[in-house]
């Protein structure tokens, strides 16, 4: 990044409202499945309504509304000097299942938060700024996550957007429902030409700022996921009449094989590679207590900072199960869902958000992350960083998910301050 020389001056001037944010961030929490808060997974009636909701939100702000062809929903706010390339933040509004109140949707927020304040203030920045609500970025019905963000860096590959949901539709389809324009997918929908820099703020999901005492983390990497289904195949048979040496019990081989995933994960995590291997989710068929299982879908997850180290760890995981299902007579089928590589956030946008967060009295730490963003997709575009803030005991992905109203504010303040500063850096 080609940046000017001294320092900011005055960027303190622009305040964020903590009350405002804090009504929005409880508006959200009402558009909810009302017998499991907190579930908006996207593609559902809950999630168009919020979308409804922040389009809304974007339009009283006089923003310029639009979606792009990955159905990414976007507001713009002019720049002093429109030519320039834009300024942009954002996260995602949709939900995992029985997940919390702030998953991407302080990220949206506060970059709504920044918006309102810029647009109170006659517009202060030379460059366009502009708030992006990411299309889908938990995995949903179609199976692939950062679904908006892998869309506009062009890696939504023609097998992804074929993906199918039970109901029979593709995700090119939902992508078209969304507003999005599946058939123009494929190559990158902006480059820096048109974005000069992206900063995303989200709770950490993670214990490290809260046992370390830290208002802000500062995002160094942004682990790479990958994320294969695995289906082993038995016999489904009366559960009383089969003796247990005339099985091909599908289950029993899944559950060997998710121990074997959790002990080679064990071993190969070490100082130099982080690495993480989750079986979240399973279907057992028929799933009946009497019925020995006759089939487990399953899909494994695996996340490293290091690629080569994911590489071989999913190389070596499907050795594992191909000798649990010869061992055990079941069929074994595997299929890559979705991978992408560790990403480096820019060292511009970390010093621009340690200077922020500086200047407001926050302390800060420089710190990887092991959940995957929109901004690992993003940054392949342009400069990209992240502002992480404490969340409650570290849980996310669950109901108890919680951060502060203040600690909500601080981020919000020093996404504010470093777009300000970029802006002002940014040749
Ligand atoms: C995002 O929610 C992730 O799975 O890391
Ligand atoms: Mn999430
Ligand atoms: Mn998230």
């Amino acid at each position: 990044m080609k940046k000017k020389p001294q320092s900011a001056a005055g960027a303190n001037r622009l305040k964020v409202d903590s009350a405002r944010m804090w009504n929005r961030v409880e508006r959200l929490a009402t558009l909810t499945e009302k017998n499991q808060p907190w579930t908006r997974r996207a593609f559902t009636d809950w999630y168009v309504r919020s979308r409804d909701w922040l389009r809304r939100e974007m339009d009283a702000l006089h923003l310029t509304v639009s979606i792009d062809a990955a159905g990414n929903l976007s507001g713009t706010l002019p720049g002093g000097e429109p030519h320039l390339a834009a300024l942009a933040s954002g996260s995602h509004t949709d939900t995992v299942p029985r997940g919390g109140r702030f998953d991407g949707i302080a990220g949206v927020v506060a970059a709504l938060e920044a918006a309102n304040v810029l647009a109170e203030h006659g517009r202060p920045l030379k460059r366009p700024y502009q708030i992006i609500d990411f299309l889908a970025e938990e995995p949903n019905a179609y199976g692939t996550s950062c679904v908006g963000s892998r869309g506009m860096a062009g890696e939504l590959t023609p097998e992804q957007l074929d993906y199918t949901a039970d109901d029979g539709s593709t995700l090119a389809q939902a992508i078209a429902r969304s507003g999005g324009r599946p058939e123009s997918l494929g190559a990158p929908l902006r480059s820096a030409k048109d974005l000069a820099g992206f900063v995303e703020l989200h709770i950490e999901q993670g214990v490290v700022l809260e046992q370390e005492r830290r208002d802000i983390g500062i995002v160094t990497d942004i682990v790479g996921i990958t994320r294969y289904n695995f289906s082993l195949g038995g016999q489904a048979m009366h559960a009383g009449t089969t003796p247990m040496e005339r099985r091909r019990d599908a289950l029993a081989g899944a559950a060997e094989f998710v121990v074997a995933v959790e002990k080679l994960a064990r071993r190969r995590a070490s100082a130099d590679a982080y690495l993480v291997a989750t079986v979240g989710k399973l279907e057992v068929i028929p799933n009946g207590s009497n019925v020995v299982p006759g089939r487990v879908d399953l899909v494994l997850e695996a996340r490293s900072n290091r690629d080569t180290v994911t590489e071989k760890f999913c190389r070596d995981v499907i050795g594992i199960a191909k000798e649990c299902a010869a061992r055990r007579n079941l069929s074994l089928d595997h299929r890559l869902v979705s991978q992408n590589d560790a990403i480096h956030c820019d060292a511009g946008v970390q010093t621009a958000i340690e200077r922020a967060a500086a200047a407001n009295g926050c302390s800060s730490l420089r710190m990887p992350s092991g959940a995957g963003h929109d901004a690992a997709h993003v940054g392949r575009l342009c400069p990209a960083g992240m502002i992480f803030i404490p969340c409650l005991e570290g849980k996310s992905h669950c109901p108890e998910e919680w951060t502060d109203p203040e600690q909500l504010a601080c981020g919000a303040q020093v996404l504010l301050d470093s777009i300000v500063e970029l802006d002002r850096i940014i040749e």
